[in-house]
């Protein structure tokens, strides 16, 4: 199992520490090796708004020689993780964010590849409130059709790992290993029902408001998703 993984915070803490434990136990497994991607060296232009990615294929992104090996790396991957500190008592990352807006071509109504409705992700987010930065990432992946999307989130009140109390520690360790274990372990499901009923939304949109010619629409035609669900 191939994992990419993205690294929403540059600072070595709490969040990092806890997506270490999990990839640690996870290369314990058979066959499991990850690349990571730490944020924002890995990406440090933010996205300009242009939306060349949306109208056109994606490299004409004015930042693609950033986003392309960030591509090939989820392209390749049978597995994503995505990894953020909880900021503002609201959302993830701005790292996080750009990263993902860089990536909103996978969009279903956009230009969505194939590959990616078979692979499955991992949020690890930390800090009290932290449903509040997985809810938004979740959104985006389900946008991409990412066959399924599984969190943690870790409530701490410091921003030392090891200013936690010892038990809390191993209690968030054993979370962490035992998430790792039935991430590896669990198997393609069926699409998310979103995933169904965004395909035809996005089918509608396309022929409608785009149409012959047109890029998206012309994207969606070459890849055959007109006729058949790439999923
Ligand atoms: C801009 C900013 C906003 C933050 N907002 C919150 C917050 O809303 N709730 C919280 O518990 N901690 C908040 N924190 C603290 C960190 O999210 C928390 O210590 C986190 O575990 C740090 O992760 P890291 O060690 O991976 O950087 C904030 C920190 C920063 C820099």
């Amino acid at each position: 199992m191939k994992i990419a993984v993205f690294h929403g915070s540059p600072r070595k803490g709490n969040t990092y520490t806890a997506t270490k434990i999990f990839l640690d136990e996870s290369i314990k497994y058979e066959n499991v090796k990850y690349s990571e991607f730490f944020l924002p060296t890995a990406l440090p232009e933010f996205c300009t708004g242009c939306q060349l990615c949306l109208g056109n294929p994606r490299e004409t992104c004015p930042h693609s020689q950033y986003v392309t090996p960030i591509y090939n790396a989820i392209i390749d991957a049978d597995a994503l993780i995505f990894t953020t500190p909880h900021y503002g008592a609201c959302s993830m990352s701005g790292s996080m964010k750009n990263l993902l807006d860089h990536l909103d071509f996978f969009t279903l109504n956009v230009s969505p590849r194939k590959e990616i409705f078979s692979k499955k992700a991992f949020i690890i987010t930390t800090a009290a409130g932290s449903t509040a930065a997985i809810k938004p990432i979740q959104k985006y992946l389900k946008n991409w059709g990412i066959n399924r999307i599984y969190s943690l989130g870790f409530r701490m009140f410091t921003n030392k790992w090891g200013a936690m109390s010892e038990s809390k520690q191993l209690k968030f360790e054993k979370r962490l290993k035992i998430a790792a274990y039935r991430f590896y372990k669990m198997p393609k499901k069926p699409p998310y029902l979103s995933t169904v009923f965004f395909y035809y939304i996005s089918k509608f949109i396309l022929k409608k408001y785009v149409g012959k010619g047109n890029y998206p629409y012309e994207y969606w035609e070459e890849n055959g998703y007109f006729d058949k669900r790439p999923f």
